[in-house]
């Protein structure tokens, strides 16, 4: 087995052949905040490993900020820091509560939940054109359509501009691959996107209100304030890139878990009530993200390991979500885990604001794919994504087949 403390969690390539879950475990049994150095000499941080201590953090917001440095554990320069601290996820409170608040309403479980037999629609759909082609490439040609499908059907966008959508969304994924992203990282997509929706706004504010979200963020009151054509075009951005690296994520590393324990894929087949719960299973098991990061605002200490003001802290969901003092046999995958308190939306203030949607579009996708298609096997080695926050992969090629 590898030696815990020589993994480092902050360096890409660490995942590249896989999560090195039984080091990881080692590592948060014996040193459950661990110190770790950044590969490119930027300051350390310490990653916080076990599930009650990654609660403790993210419940503290004020303690452990969000907006200070971001969320990620790279320094960003000033420019990308205040891009970032405008988005939901790098608010902290009071501002963070007044930009959520308006929003909580259309993720509401309820409202969510009318939109299954859209969502039905639009996975028949992808998986009709996938079983025509036969084979595939998972990640890019059947999950990742799903959420910029959905999105585009939530923010009331017209059909002919999803593809245009799911486009720009493949161009601004972001990972830290450079066979994806190239030397240096594509902002461009994000602009267009930005742009585009901006025009959206423009055009909608000339038309009666509509039932979707993109007239509640333009009717919303955001602490007195409404959301300026600008301010809509960066939001889109966000539930965009919020929701569909994860989702395509949760889909794909869903399907190989899936096709790694064929018993439990027949199980699933032969009672489909069990599809929620396997879900959950998929998220703690294959958690889409590994972490998310925080900077203490204050001297303060974790688990007796002392923390400094201005220090780094990492949420590890990575490690939480195998944490024996909380799931018995943890490394296993278990589609009928019960209870499953995993982390892999996060906890308290940040807790994902698309969670019902996430977890729908789950549900209905695994639903849909096992009851219609009849035949699904694996026609190469899956290639994961190299990066040391998206735990997932770039490419799962796979063979569908009907009747
Ligand atoms: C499997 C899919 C998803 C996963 C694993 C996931 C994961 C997460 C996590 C871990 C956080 C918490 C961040 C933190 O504590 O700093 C978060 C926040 C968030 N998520 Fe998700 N997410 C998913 C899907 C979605 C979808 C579909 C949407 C929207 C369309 C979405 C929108 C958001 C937003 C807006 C936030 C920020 C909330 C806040 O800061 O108050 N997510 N998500």
């Amino acid at each position: 087995m590898t030696a815990p403390t020589t993994l480092s969690l902050g360096d890409p390539s660490t995942f590249d052949d896989g999560v090195p879950h039984e080091a990881l475990a080692e590592m948060r049994r014996t040193t459950p905040v661990l110190w770790q150095e950044m590969p490119d000499g930027q300051p350390g941080f310490h990653a916080v490993l076990a599930h009650a201590d990654v609660v403790t953090v993210a419940r503290e917001p004020v303690l452990f900020s969000a907006s200070e440095g971001g969320v990620v554990l790279e320094d960003l320069d000033p420019e990308n820091l205040e891009m970032m601290r405008n988005m939901l996820l790098a608010m902290d409170p009071p501002r963070h509560v007044t930009y959520r608040r308006p929003l909580a309403e259309t993720f509401r479980v309820k409202v969510i939940a009318g939109l299954e037999d859209q969502i039905r629609g639009i996975v028949r759909a992808i998986l009709d054109e996938a079983v025509e082609a036969g084979d595939v490439d998972v990640v890019h040609e059947v999950a990742a359509h799903l959420p910029t499908q959905v999105m585009g059907r939530l923010m009331g966008l017209p059909e002919e501009d999803w593809a245009l959508l799911h486009s720009l969304a493949e161009r601004q994924t972001a990972g830290q691959d450079p066979e994806v992203v190239g030397d240096q990282p594509d902002h461009s997509a994000s602009i267009d996107m930005a742009m585009y929706a901006i025009g959206f706004a423009a055009d909608r504010r000339t038309q009666p209100p509509k039932e979707d979200l993109t007239t509640l963020i333009l009717d919303g009151d955001f602490g007195g304030e409404a959301m300026t054509d600008v301010d809509f075009g960066s939001f889109f951005v966000q539930l965009v890139t919020a929701g569909n690296d994860t989702t395509r994520t949760m889909l794909s590393s869903g399907l190989l878990a899936l096709l790694q324990h064929p018993d439990q894929m027949a199980e699933l087949r032969a009672d489909p009530s069990l599809t929620a719960g396997a879900v959950e299973e998929i998220l703690r098991w294959a958690n889409p993200l590994h972490y998310f990061r925080r900077t203490a605002t204050a001297d303060t200490e974790l688990g007796g390991v002392p923390i400094a003001a201005g220090e780094k802290v990492a949420m590890y969901y990575t490690a939480a979500n195998r944490d024996d003092d909380v799931f018995a046999d943890a490394q296993a995958f278990d589609i009928h885990r019960d209870p499953n308190p995993h982390l892999s939306f996060g906890i308290a203030e940040h807790f994902c604001l698309g969670v019902h949607l996430a977890r729908l579009e789950g549900r209905v996708f695994f639903e849909e794919l096992l009851s219609t298609v009849d035949r699904i096997e694996l026609t190469g080695d899956p290639v994961r994504l190299r990066s040391n926050l998206n735990n997932g992969y770039k490419r799962l090629p796979v063979r569908l087949g009907r009747g």
